[in-house]
């Protein structure tokens, strides 16, 4: 019997490759950036299914020029947003994706990130580098204590959680706001609910997202959710980079407004080299490496794997984030979802999704 084709849209770690190597007929982009469109609709062809990144477009468009014997989407992250779930359900495919295996190291990463902010740590090794250490000073790089501060969680999903748990031990106060979900799914450390998101920003000496990304959550941290922040404040994404307003984030960051900013994610992503947020010193920006150890992105690869594997056997996806394609009455509705993601409309804020990994993790 013929293998299923796939395509893999770039090199991911072998414990996922070999899985999928053994019973697949299989492509792997061999390129260090991502398949360019165009590329991408030529190669899903006639395909059975789809290894896809977070860097990777999947819209209506793609699954119909991948046929109707495309039979999975498995995206290797535990965010979604690049991935039109309502366009892939709509013609019954299955998406996977990535949860839980990230959210430990996401959550080490959105840390570090808040205590490199706040402690000068890479503009202190840079000053270091410049030759510039001359003496010992009584102002030299002064920064924020995070002990005793009080930290502000957007999103209280796992990755929320978890740098809820590691806040506890640098006895922080920890605020949350997350309509979705309260303190009585994380009874482990001790956490005040905030009703809205500006009595957060209006407290928080830090101010850490961990939503995905969504239509609602899109420039959720816009100027005037800036504007309410203590001008002390550090902000901290791990999540999805639209989520802050760019434009506004810099102005803040330049007049001094908040006292500073760390992303690993970021509008545009990746950021270019000459963006002017980089041109401020208190704007710390990495390379969406949030979930990068070595050991996460095996366990993200082999999890994407073996969605994609169940999907190909027409088994249920162990990590389904469609899974009504799984009930028969579904009718499906191909009308063209948009996309990109259109900015908020006018309803009440609310994280439909407060897993946050990826936006949760999104990172
Ligand atoms: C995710 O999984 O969504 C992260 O952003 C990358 O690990």
């Amino acid at each position: 019997m013929d293998k299923p084709k796939v395509f893999v849209t770039r090199l991911i770690p072998e414990g996922g490759l070999e899985l999928i190597r053994r019973a697949c007929e299989v492509e792997v982009w061999p390129g260090e950036l991502p398949p360019p469109r165009q590329v991408l609709l030529d190669r899903v062809r006639g395909l059975d299914g789809l290894l896809c990144l977070l860097t990777d477009r999947v819209d209506a468009e793609l699954l119909d020029v991948a046929g109707p014997q495309l039979k999975v989407v498995s995206n290797m992250a535990v965010g979604y947003d690049n991935v039109d779930v309502a366009a892939a359900t709509a013609r019954g495919i299955p998406v996977g994706n990535t949860p839980g295996v990230l959210t430990e190291t996401t959550a080490d990463m959105a840390f570090a990130l808040l205590m490199a902010a706040a402690r000068r740590i890479v503009e202190g090794a840079d000053y270091v580098r410049a030759g510039k250490w001359h003496t010992w000073s009584p102002t030299l790089l002064l920064g924020y204590d995070v002990h005793g501060a009080t930290l502000g969680l957007v999103g209280l999903g796992r990755i929320g959680r978890a740098v809820a748990r590691r806040a506890a031990g640098f006895e922080m106060r920890i605020l949350y706001f997350d309509p979705y979900c309260d303190a009585g799914q994380a009874p482990f450390v001790d956490l005040v609910p905030c009703c809205r998101l500006d009595d957060l920003l209006a407290e928080a000496d830090f101010v850490s997202l961990h939503v995905p990304l969504t239509a609602e959550t899109y420039h959720l941290i816009g100027a005037e959710a800036l504007s309410k922040m203590k001008p002390t404040a550090v902000l901290i994404n791990t999540s999805r980079g639209p989520v802050v307003d760019s434009e506004a984030l810099y102005q803040a960051l330049k007049e001094g407004r908040i006292a500073c900013a760390a992303l690993d994610v970021t509008d545009p992503e990746p950021l270019p080299a000459d963006h002017k947020l980089l041109t401020l010193p208190n704007c710390l920006v990495v390379p969406h490496i949030a979930s990068a150890s070595h050991a996460t992105r095996t366990r993200m690869a082999v999890m994407a794997a073996e969605n994609l594997l169940a999907g190909l056997r027409g088994e249920r996806l162990p990590n389904c984030v469609n899974p009504e394609v799984y009930l028969d009455h579904v009718r499906f509705d191909l009308t063209p979802t948009p996309w990109p993601p259109s900015p908020p409309p006018n309803s009440e804020f609310g994280i439909p999704n407060s897993e946050g990994e990826g936006g949760g993790g999104m990172g």
